[in-house]
């Protein structure tokens, strides 16, 4: 196989209730990343990146996150001599809390062990991709790259030592995403919040995470949507979000399950129990949005069970 092309989901992570422990992917959008095996050339390179708008991505291997995600992982089999080129086809917005530099990272690493014939599963590829994604927000979480990559809901037990888990995931359940016009870095996101939860706000969250992890596992969607509440993140967030809670309130109006922030935000993200919901839940959430002056996209999908896919 001389070149190999991935679809790598974006994300919802944190999911209300897990702090840079929780997320899944959703179908669209995502990214596309090709590598092709360079035989005129040593070393990784990145040839080409399309679809950032007026932004600018980095060329150099060092400051990019699929570039580093790659570079880690061919170091780790000893092939940093093989010429290999890398495309990055952004297919969505980047600060917007969808998992942008997660799943280029993820779609990279398994590009390049494709086009290697696979050498390596496709757990052992997480450690290469969080080390990419980390060039984007310096910080070391797995919550976007572990579902971006594998697909599903993922609990991460541990950062530290990258220990996640697949969870299940009840069959009715579908995401409303709403991606407002307003750019939020994860860097400046992470920079507000404060370092301390007060213990009756900590047990309340325990409480939370525990009874949505039970919801999953008993197919109980009312649970679900008791369960759905960030008493620590989404408060000291929100005011990054014109018009968070009437966005929220219009969400659960609409029968939404539970509303929060995707990720860093700006996306808000709604649980329901049925496509239709979703999407109608969704749309009242982006004529809130309207109301403020702000435009925004709708993604509806259920949730991704298969993370990176070679195209
Ligand atoms: N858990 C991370 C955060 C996700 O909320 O900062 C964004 O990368």
């Amino acid at each position: 196989m001389t070149e190999v092309r991935v679809f790598a989901p974006a994300t919802v992570a944190n999911v209300a209730v897990g702090f840079d422990i929780l997320g899944f992917a959703i179908d669209r959008p995502g990214d596309e990343i090709v590598a092709r095996l360079n035989p005129d050339t040593k070393g990784l390179r990145i040839t080409e990146i399309t679809g950032t708008g007026n932004k600018q991505l980095p060329y150099e291997v060092e400051q990019n996150t699929a570039g580093v995600a790659a570079q880690r992982l061919l170091e780790h089999l000893g092939r940093t001599e093989i010429g290999i080129d890398l495309e990055i086809h952004k297919r969505m917005p980047f600060g917007s809390g969808l998992g942008s530099s997660a799943a280029s990272a993820a779609g990279a690493v398994v590009a390049v062990n494709e086009l290697l014939g696979a050498p390596l599963s496709r757990e052992s590829l997480l450690y290469f991709s969080v080390l990419g994604e980390q060039v984007a927000d310096g910080s070391f979480h797995a919550d976007n790259v572990a579902p971006s990559l594998v697909g599903g809901i993922t609990l991460i037990r541990s950062n530290e030592s990258l220990d996640i888990h697949k969870l299940p995931v009840p069959e009715n359940l579908q995401v409303a995403v709403v991606h407002p016009d307003i750019e939020i870095l994860t860097r400046d996101a992470r920079a507000v919040l404060d370092d301390h939860v007060a213990l009756p706000t900590a047990i309340r969250q325990m409480g939370s995470l525990a009874s949505f992890i039970t919801a999953l596992y008993t197919d109980d969607l009312p649970l679900l949507g008791r369960s759905l509440h960030d008493y620590v993140i989404e408060p000291q967030r929100k005011q990054l979000i014109k018009g968070f809670d009437d966005v929220k309130a219009a969400a659960l109006q609409r029968g939404a399950l539970g509303c929060s922030i995707s990720g860093a935000g700006p996306s808000v993200f709604a649980l329901c129990d049925s496509g239709y919901l979703a999407q109608a839940a969704g749309q009242s959430m982006q004529e809130a949005f309207a109301r403020y002056g702000v435009d925004s996209q709708l993604y509806v999908s259920p949730i991704n069970q298969q993370g990176v896919t070679i195209l």
